[in-house]
């Protein structure tokens, strides 16, 4: 055996380079954030026509509005007369339009130019053809998604079927009703850490058993490092004695009315590539979504979802987002204690994956094509 050989049980992760050097993030930022779909922001966050949120896509800001006909729609936040961005605020609401701060150009919450100075006189200029550019946009599960591309590729294989593909059917999603259900609490997290190694971790349960001491109380078969993503249609089942998805295992609410049986007691977790991540139990969901801004250095915004009761009635949900808040705090964790040694001569060549992380190579396949694409 030569040293480059492994032993069977070991396969290669990514070389080092991978999660620190920015012309690979540049990369990854064109083919992947700007190519694919692409989770912005919670639809109720937007509530009435005028409410705008600014977010960053790949290299572009994207104003995300809600118009007068009460749909989303998405705007390269790029005046279209000499570049101003529109939107300096992240989030706020505008009467019926928004107004270029630099010479006051003017579109309506459409995108379409309707005033600038001396605009009469200059009567050869189409007003939509000189409006915002358009971005493309789906809404689903109460979350609106955009893609940058020309032709975005399919929402129903990428998102809609990573979905369907982990719960083994695309409807079992529909049980928990998340476009109906409402944010409860929602937690940013600011983590100095490369977006791949979030993934990667997600993915992986074989480090449950070392930092998550509650979530193994809750989940106990998650103590043996096989993550529930690793079996199609499979949702772990909580300990015994746990009543509910909760820091301390008590109760938690009524399960989501449209939830079956047999995925009672069960946490289910998807991951929607490339920056959602959905986690299911029965009386909520917490949502996930990254947004990488360089190579070492990703937000995640968290929600977590309830039905509309639940938060209307005022009932205390803290034991319930303490779990995954603490679950959220050891994986960033873990992940900002690897990211300094991406850069060092040992993870040159990368490390190895164990069996049980073994689906992890399909990711690193899946990146490496599209950053060759
Ligand atoms: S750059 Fe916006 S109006 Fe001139
Ligand atoms: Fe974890």
């Amino acid at each position: 055996m030569t040293t480059t050989e492994k032993p069977a049980s070991l396969i290669s992760t990514l070389p080092g380079h991978y999660y620190t050097d920015p012309q690979v993030f540049a990369l990854e930022q064109a083919h992947v954030f700007e190519d694919m779909w692409f989770c912005v922001v919670r639809s109720g966050d937007l509530p009435t026509p005028g409410s705008f949120k600014k977010v960053q896509v790949g290299r572009e800001s994207v104003l995300v509005v809600r118009s007068r006909d009460g749909g989303l729609r998405a705007f390269l936040n790029v005046c279209r007369h000499r570049g101003a961005q529109i939107c300096t605020e992240d989030s706020g609401a505008v009467k019926r339009a928004f107004q270029c701060p630099y010479h006051a150009w003017t579109y309506d919450l459409e995108g379409k130019l309707i005033a600038a100075p001396n605009l009469t006189k200059m009567p050869d200029i189409d007003r939509v053809e000189y409006g915002l550019v358009p971005v493309h946009l789906r809404e689903w599960l109460g979350y609106a998604w955009v893609c940058l591309a020309k032709e975005p590729p399919s929402f129903e294989d990428d998102v809609v079927g990573a979905i369907g593909e982990r719960l083994g059917d695309v409807e079992s999603i529909d049980r928990w009703e998340l476009d109906s259900l409402t944010v409860g609490r929602r937690i940013t997290y600011d983590v100095k850490a490369n977006w791949k190694l979030i993934i990667e971790n997600f993915m992986e349960c074989y480090h449950c058993a070392t930092i998550h001491p509650e979530l193994t109380e809750v989940l106990p078969e998650f103590a043996d490092g096989y993550a529930a993503q690793f079996f199609v249609g499979h949702g772990a089942e909580f300990g015994e004695e746990v009543q509910g998805f909760t820091v301390d295992g008590t109760e938690g609410f009524d399960k989501l009315p449209g939830v079956a049986e047999d995925q009672d007691r069960r946490y289910y977790a998807i991951t929607v590539r490339p920056t959602v991540f959905v986690n299911l139990v029965p009386d909520h969901v917490i949502f996930h979504r990254m947004f990488p801004v360089a190579e070492d250095r990703t937000i995640v915004e968290c929600d977590w979802l309830y039905s509309r009761d639940v938060v209307e009635s005022g009932r205390d949900v803290s034991r319930s987002v303490e779990l995954f808040h603490r679950v959220n705090e050891q994986d960033f964790a873990a992940c900002e204690r690897t990211q300094p040694a991406m850069s060092s001569r040992a993870y040159a060549n990368g490390g190895v994956l164990v069996p049980s992380e073994h689906h992890i190579g399909a990711f690193h396949e899946w990146l490496t094509q599209r950053l060759s694409g």
